[in-house]
């Protein structure tokens, strides 16, 4: 029986800068705070919190803060938090994820001259970021659906279309295609993070081969989901779990291979326990 642990598995760059900052930060001994969870992985948050790190979760809590570090997380933050933060003239660490700030900077400048749509989960906040460096009402779609019934706030200007980092990269053409074919004058700008593109595609292609495959990561982490929907696709027994406890493999030893992949906020440590888990279960 072979276990095949995919290469892409675990933090990406942007979350591993992103929590390593904390860390670093910790030893300061000043008072931590960042604006919602670090990342989506209950186990490192905890254990930030035990070391003192404050989560802040609404902007009101923010505009309240007379003291402290804010440390923002690598999904970003809408425009306005950030003017909010420099009117306070609090000590902010700007963690955003340099592929996310660059489509910022791409909706706050096409936004003057464009119609705005984001391909992304509405709601995660990574997309909530994005949306609010729009200097127009900007539109999120996530499904075929969304766009064939949307119709554009100017039809004047034309479409500008960015994707969340983290969106499923063949629903993302799915959903272009259907923009083509609505004749507007689109302006496309593929901004889904390399990482997640070859995260995905490799999930694919281990699941395709697999009998059994597993997912590890966050239940609230949105690029975990999809992997997990993408190696469901391929592979009828696919599992997405947090941590090793939650592993109950119903299995027997006919399973030749078994993959392995793991979130952009799944820390190694975690994705070591459920390998050594896996060995031992067989
Ligand atoms: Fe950045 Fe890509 Fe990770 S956008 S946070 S490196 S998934």
């Amino acid at each position: 029986m072979e276990i095949v642990l995919a290469k892409t598995a675990g933090f990406c760059f942007g979350v591993k800068r992103a929590v390593d900052q904390v860390y670093q930060q910790l030893q300061q001994k000043k008072k931590i705070y960042t604006y919602g969870p670090i990342i989506h992985n209950e186990e490192v948050v905890k254990d930030l919190q035990k070391k003192g790190v404050c989560i802040i979760d609404t902007e009101e809590e923010l505009s309240e803060l007379k003291e402290g570090v804010v440390i923002l997380r690598s999904h970003g933050v809408p425009e306005r938090v950030i003017n909010l933060l420099k009117a306070k003239h609090l000590e902010v660490i700007d963690m955003t994820c340099p592929f996310v700030k660059r489509i910022h900077e791409i909706v706050n400048r096409e936004s003057e001259n464009s119609n705005i749509v984001i391909i992304g989960n509405p709601g995660h906040p990574e997309v909530e970021g994005i949306r609010g460096w729009s200097k127009t009402q900007a539109t999120v779609v996530s499904t075929v659906d969304e766009v064939l019934h949307y119709q554009r706030p100017d039809e004047e200007r034309p479409v500008c279309i960015v994707s969340q980092t983290t969106f499923n990269y063949n629903k993302f053409q799915e959903i272009i295609e259907i923009f083509e074919k609505k004749g507007y004058d689109i302006n496309v700008v593929n901004t889904i993070c390399d990482a997640t593109r070859k995260r995905q595609t490799e999930a694919r292609e281990i699941a395709s081969d697999a009998d059994v495959m597993i997912v590890v990561g966050d239940t609230q982490s949105s690029n975990s989901k999809k992997l997990y929907e993408i190696c469901s696709q391929e592979c009828e027994k696919t599992y997405f779990i947090q941590t090793s406890r939650d592993l109950k493999l119903e299995t027997d030893k006919t399973v030749r291979k078994i993959g392995i992949t793991a979130g952009a906020s799944t820390p190694n440590n975690i994705i070591e326990e459920v390998q050594n888990n896996v060995r031992n279960f067989f």
